[in-house]
C-alpha cells in the first residue's frame, strides 16, 4: 500500500470528478499533476470549468462519454444524492463500467439532513445493497449538528473497489 505522500508522480494515475461543480475538486487534481477529467451536467458550471481546465464534459453522470475501463479513480462529492432514488442504481453501474478493474470509486451520500434541493436521503442498507456490483466496499460516516443540535448532517462515506 502506497501512502499520498510518498507518490511523487500522480500523472498516470486517471481521475474521474462525478459532478465537478464550479471546479474545487478539479484545481486540487491539477495542482497535484493528476490526469483528470470532470463531468457535470450544469453548462455553467462546465463553461466556467472550461477556463481552467481541459477534460470537462457536459452530461450527466448516468450516461458519461467515456470508455470502458478509462479510469482509477472515481469520486463523488455529494452530486450522487442529488438525484432520485430511483435513478442512483444506473448512476453506480455506470461509475463501474468505467472505471478500471480493481479502481476505486469514493462517494459522499448524505443519510440525514433537511437540503431544500432534490436530494436521496440513503440508509447504508441501501448504499450497500447498490453497491453489490463491486467487488468490495468500506462505509464510514462523518456526522455533524449545527444550530445547537437543531440541525443534524450525518452522511455515509463510501469507498468502493472494484
Ligand atoms: C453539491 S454540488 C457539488 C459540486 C462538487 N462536487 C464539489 O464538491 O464542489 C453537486 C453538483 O452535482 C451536479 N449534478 C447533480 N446530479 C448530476 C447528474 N445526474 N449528472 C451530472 N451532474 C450532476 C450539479 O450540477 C452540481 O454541480
Amino acid at each position: 500500500m502506497r501512502r499520498f505522500s510518498d507518490v511523487k508522480d500522480f500523472s498516470n494515475i486517471e481521475c474521474l470528478d462525478l459532478g465537478c461543480g464550479w471546479g474545487n475538486n478539479l484545481r486540487f487534481l491539477k495542482d497535484k499533476g493528476f490526469s483528470y477529467s470532470g463531468v457535470d451536467f450544469s453548462k455553467t458550471a462546465i463553461n466556467h470549468c472550461k477556463l481552467n481546465h481541459k477534460n470537462v464534459y457536459c452530461n450527466s453522470v448516468e450516461d458519461m462519454p467515456f470508455p470502458n475501463e478509462s479510469f482509477d479513480v472515481a469520486f463523488d462529492r455529494m452530486c450522487i444524492q442529488h438525484n432520485e432514488l430511483s435513478k442512483i442504481p444506473k448512476i453506480f453501474s455506470e461509475v463501474h463500467r468505467v472505471l478500471k478493474s480493481s479502481g476505486v470509486f469514493f462517494s459522499i451520500l448524505v443519510e440525514k439532513a433537511n437540503y431544500n434541493y432534490t436530494t436521496s436521503y440513503l440508509s447504508r442498507d441501501q448504499i450497500e445493497e447498490i453497491s453489490s456490483i463491486f467487488s468490495s466496499i468500506n462505509l464510514d460516516y462523518i456526522e455533524r449538528s449545527y444550530e445547537g443540535g437543531h440541525h443534524i448532517v450525518r452522511a455515509n462515506i463510501l469507498t468502493a473497489i472494484k
